[in-house]
C-alpha cells in the first residue's frame, strides 16, 4: 500500500496523562489514548481539518498545521483534497457531506468555518457556523483513554430567525491515512441469518452500509472495520466503528478519486427532512471508533472492553435464562408454565421467561397485540400464581412484551385506529398480522410507558423481552404538517430510547432484552439501555456458530443471547445436545427447548453443563475473546477466552465434519502468560495431550490436539493458572 503520510510515526506504550491537547499556535488538536492517536487543525481558511488517525502519537510539534491545497482541475476543486472534518453541503464539494440543509428561501449553500472549541478533560467541543448565516454546528468528541475509542457526534442549531430543514444530518466523518488498496469488513444478513461476516476491497465510488425499515436492520448492521488489505486476526492495522442508533442509519465508504477513504454514518438521509425553527437543534447519534495495530481480534476485543467498561448499563452477570416460545407458542398456561419452571429451576436455570401469547385475544399471531392486559382463560388468577410459583423455585421472572406494535384485531386499534403510522386514504400494509404504532407521538409514548411501567409495578418481574417483529411501512403522521412529518424516523427512536431510560430509572432491578424478530435490533444506541439482545431466530447450532463469530466483531459475549432448543431445527439438522450447549455457552447461556421431551439423560447432561458454565461465565461474559479457527474457512471453529486476570481460560472446539479418517488440526491458544503453567480440564476426556498441565509457551507454540472425531463433534477445556 502506498503511504502519503508526512508524520513521524512514535508509537507510545502509555497515553499523556493529558489526554486532548491543543496547541493554539498553530491551531491544532492531538487527541492521544493508549491505543490511538487523532488530530486535526485550523487551516487559514477557517476550515477544520482532519490531519491523522492511527497509532499513538506523543509530541504535538509534530504535526504541521493545515495549509489550503490548490484545485486540480476547474472540475476537482481544492476542497477534494483538504479532508474537512464535518463538510457542509455548499461550495464545490462533491463527496458525501456530512450536514445538508435548505433555508425556508432555497438557499442550499452551507459552508462551516471554525469559530472557538472547549476542552473538559476528555472532552472536546468544536463550535463551527455558516460564512453568512447563524447556522452553528457543535462537533462534539470524546475520548476513552483506557480503549483508544473516540466517540463523536453533532450538534446542529438554527440560531437564524427563519425555519431551515436538515435534509441531511450525520454524525461524523472518518478519514483512513491516505492511500489505496483498503478493504472493508461489514456484517451482512437477513431474517435467521444475521452478522454474517464480509470483507471486500475498497474501490474508487461509494458504498453504502444502511437501513430504511426504521430499525436497526436484520440486512447490515452498523458497524465497519477497514484495513490495509491484508489483516488478520492477530496482525495488521485495523480501523472500527459502530453507530449508535435503532433507526434509519447510513454509513457510506467512499474512495474520493484522489486516494482518500472517507467514512460518513449517521441518519439515513433517504425520506428524511427535519425542520428546525428558529432556536430548535437537532442532535446526530454517536459514532464510536477505534483504531487496532494489531488486527480484527484486537480490535473486536477493544470494542468489547469498551463497550462492558462505557455502554452497558450496568455489569451484573447475565443468568442462566430458560424461555418457553419454542416449547409452547401461544399455547400459554399457568399450570404448563409451571410445569416447565419445575424443570428448568432442577436444571440450575436462574431467569425463566414467559415469551408471547400471555395476554389480550392472543392465541395466534392474529390478534392481542397491544391489549396489554393478563389473558383471564390461561391465567385465571393474573401473573401472580406463576411468579410466585417461580419465585419459589429459586428463580427471577421475566416477561415478553412487544410495545411498539398492534394487531388490527385488537381494543387498543378499534380506540385508536390513528395511532398507528398511516398516509390518509392509503393501504395500512400489516406484516405479521401487525401495524406499527406512531411512537413518534408522545401520546403513544406516554400510553407505552404506562403500560410497562404498570406491568413492572403490580408484579415482580425482573425482565421484559422487548420484541419488535416487523419493519415501518407507511410512514405518515397526518397530524403533523407535511413537512414536520419525516421527522417521525428520528423522533420514534428518541421516544423509545426515552421509555426504556425511564422504565430503567424507575424499576432499577429490571433487566430488558432486546429483540426484533432476532438481530433486528443490536446497535450501540440500544445496548446502551438494554441488559442483552436476541442475535438470531434461528438457534440451529451450526449456523449459529458463523451468526455468533459475526456478532463478536462488533459486539461482546455478555450481551449475546444464545439458547439450547430442540433438534432437528433449521436445515432439519441434528446436532448433538452437547455441541448445542457449547455453542450457546460461548454467550449468555439461555435454554428454549422443550423441556416436557427431553429425556433423563439430557436433563443429567443439561444440568453439568450449566454447572460448569457457572463456572466460567465470568471468563466468557467479561473475558478477552481469541477467534482461533473460523466456521467460514475451516473444519474446526475454535474460539478461546481469557479471564481479566488471566488465572482461567475456557477453549470451546467444534468439528463440522471429518473425512478420509484424519485428525482435527493443531489448536494454537493465545492471550496467555507463556512462563505461566496451566492446569487442563477436558469437559469429555478429548485431550489428546496426555499431560495434565502446560506451559503458556507449550499451549500457544505446540499447540492442543482434540480427538474432534464424526461430523459435529464438540469439546471445551478449561485452563486454570497454577503458577
Ligand atoms: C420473534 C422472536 O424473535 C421470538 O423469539 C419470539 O419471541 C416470537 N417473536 C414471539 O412472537
Amino acid at each position: 500500500m502506498k503511504r502519503f503520510l508526512g508524520f513521524l510515526l512514535v508509537t507510545v506504550a502509555c497515553a499523556s496523562a493529558q489526554s486532548i491537547r491543543y496547541s493554539a499556535e498553530r491551531k491544532i488538536w492531538l487527541l492521544t489514548t493508549n491505543h490511538s492517536s487523532y488530530a486535526m487543525g485550523v487551516d487559514a481558511n477557517g476550515s477544520l481539518r482532519h490531519l491523522y488517525w492511527g497509532g499513538p502519537l506523543w509530541r504535538e510539534q509534530d504535526i504541521a498545521a493545515p495549509t489550503p491545497r490548490r484545485d486540480v482541475s476547474s472540475f476537482d476543486p481544492k476542497q477534494m483534497l483538504e479532508n474537512e472534518e464535518f463538510a457542509g453541503w455548499g461550495g464545490p464539494r462533491y463527496y458525501e457531506p456530512a450536514l445538508k440543509i435548505t433555508r425556508e428561501n432555497g438557499v442550499r449553500d452551507l459552508v462551516l468555518k471554525y469559530v472557538t472549541h472547549r476542552i473538559q478533560q476528555n472532552e472536546l467541543e468544536i463550535d463551527l457556523k455558516d460564512i453568512r448565516d447563524a447556522i452553528e454546528v457543535t462537533l462534539r468528541y470524546r475520548v476513552y483513554p483506557e480503549t483508544g475509542m473516540l466517540r463523536r457526534n453533532a450538534v446542529i442549531r438554527n440560531r437564524t430567525n427563519q425555519p431551515i430543514t436538515v435534509e441531511s444530518a450525520q454524525s461524523a466523518t472518518w478519514h483512513m491515512p491516505p492511500g489505496v488498496g483498503y478493504r472493508l469488513s461489514y456484517l451482512t444478513g437477513r431474517w435467521a441469518a444475521e452478522t454474517q461476516l464480509h470483507r471486500e476491497p475498497i474501490h474508487e465510488g461509494m458504498k453504502v452500509l444502511e437501513s430504511r425499515k426504521g430499525h436497526t436492520g436484520h440486512a447490515i448492521n452498523p458497524w465497519f472495520a477497514i484495513d490495509e488489505g491484508s489483516a488478520s486476526e492477530e496482525s495488521g492495522r485495523v480501523w472500527f466503528g459502530a453507530l449508535a442508533w435503532s433507526g434509519n442509519w447510513r454509513i457510506t465508504v467512499e474512495q474520493t478519486p484522489y486516494q482518500q477513504v472517507r467514512v460518513t454514518g449517521g441518519l439515513n438521509p433517504f425520506d428524511f427532512a427535519y425542520p428546525l425553527k428558529p432556536g430548535e437543534m437537532l442532535e446526530t447519534p454517536e459514532f464510536f471508533a477505534g483504531f487496532s495495530p494489531n488486527g480484527f481480534g484486537a480490535a473486536s476485543r477493544l470494542m468489547h472492553r469498551f463497550e462492558r467498561e462505557h455502554v452497558f448499563p450496568q455489569s451484573r452477570l447475565r443468568p442462566v435464562l430458560y424461555n418457553s416460545w419454542e416449547a409452547t407458542t401461544f399455547n400459554v398456561t399457568e399450570q404448563g408454565q409451571k410445569d416447565l419452571a419445575d424443570k428448568a429451576a432442577k436444571l440450575g436455570v436462574e431467569l425463566f421467561v414467559v415469551d408471547d401469547g400471555w395476554f389480550g385475544k392472543r392465541n395466534n399471531d392474529r390478534a392481542g397485540l397491544g391489549d396489554w392486559f393478563v389473558n383471564p382463560q390461561k391465567f385465571p388468577q393474573g401473573l401472580k400464581g406463576l411468579i410466585d410459583h417461580v419465585k419459589g423455585l429459586g428463580m427471577d421472572f421475566g416477561l415478553w412484551v412487544e410495545p411498539e406494535m398492534v394487531n388490527a384485531d385488537s381494543d387498543l386499534y378499534r380506540a385508536h385506529p390513528d395511532w398507528v403510522m398511516n398516509f390518509p386514504d392509503r393501504p395500512r400494509s400489516e406484516l405479521r398480522n401487525q401495524l406499527v404504532l406512531n411512537l413518534a407521538r408522545n401520546d403513544v409514548k406516554e400510553h407505552l410507558f404506562g403500560v410497562l411501567d404498570k406491568l413492572a409495578s403490580e408484579y415482580d418481574i425482573r425482565y421484559f423481552k422487548w420484541d419488535m417483529n416487523r419493519a415501518f411501512s407507511e410512514p405518515g403522521w397526518p397530524e403533523e404538517t407535511p413537512a414536520a412529518q419525516r421527522k417521525l424516523w428520528v423522533d420514534y427512536v428518541r421516544n423509545l430510547y426515552d421509555i426504556l431510560d425511564r422504565l430503567r430509572a424507575k424499576h432499577p432491578k429490571l433487566e430488558i432484552e432486546s429483540c426484533s424478530g432476532g438481530g433486528g435490533r443490536v446497535d450501540l444506541g440500544i445496548l446502551k439501555r438494554v441488559d442483552e439482545v436476541w442475535p438470531s431466530d434461528n438457534t440451529e447450532a451450526f449456523d449459529r456458530l458463523r451468526i455468533q463469530e459475526g456478532f463478536s466483531q462488533a459486539y461482546a459475549a455478555k450481551v449475546m443471547s444464545a439458547w439450547v432448543t430442540d433438534v432437528p431445527n433449521m436445515n432439519r439438522r441434528s446436532t448433538p445436545l452437547q455441541y448445542r450447549f457449547l455453542v450457546a455457552m460461548q454467550g449468555a447461556l439461555g435454554i428454549g427447548a422443550n423441556l416436557n421431551k427431553w429425556t433423563d439423560q439430557d436433563s443429567a447432561l443439561a444440568t453439568r453443563m450449566i454447572d460448569l458454565y457457572k463456572r466460567i461465565r465470568p471468563t466468557v461474559q467479561t473475558g478477552e475473546l481469541y477467534r482461533l479457527l473460523s466456521p467460514r474457512t475451516e473444519d474446526v471453529t475454535a474460539n478461546q477466552y481469557v479471564s481479566g486476570d488471566g488465572k482461567q481460560s475456557v477453549l470451546f472446539a467444534f468439528r463440522h465434519s471429518q473425512q478420509y479418517n484424519l485428525a482435527a488440526q493443531t489448536i494454537y491458544l493465545r492471550g496467555l502468560d507463556e512462563k505461566a503453567v496451566y492446569r487442563l480440564e477436558s469437559v469429555d476426556n478429548k485431550l489428546a495431550d496426555r499431560e495434565p498441565e502446560l506451559s503458556g509457551a507449550y499451549l500457544m507454540r505446540r499447540g492442543l490436539n482434540l480427538n474432534l472425531r464424526g461430523d459435529f463433534d464438540s469439546t471445551a477445556v478449561i485452563l486454570l493458572r497454577v503458577q
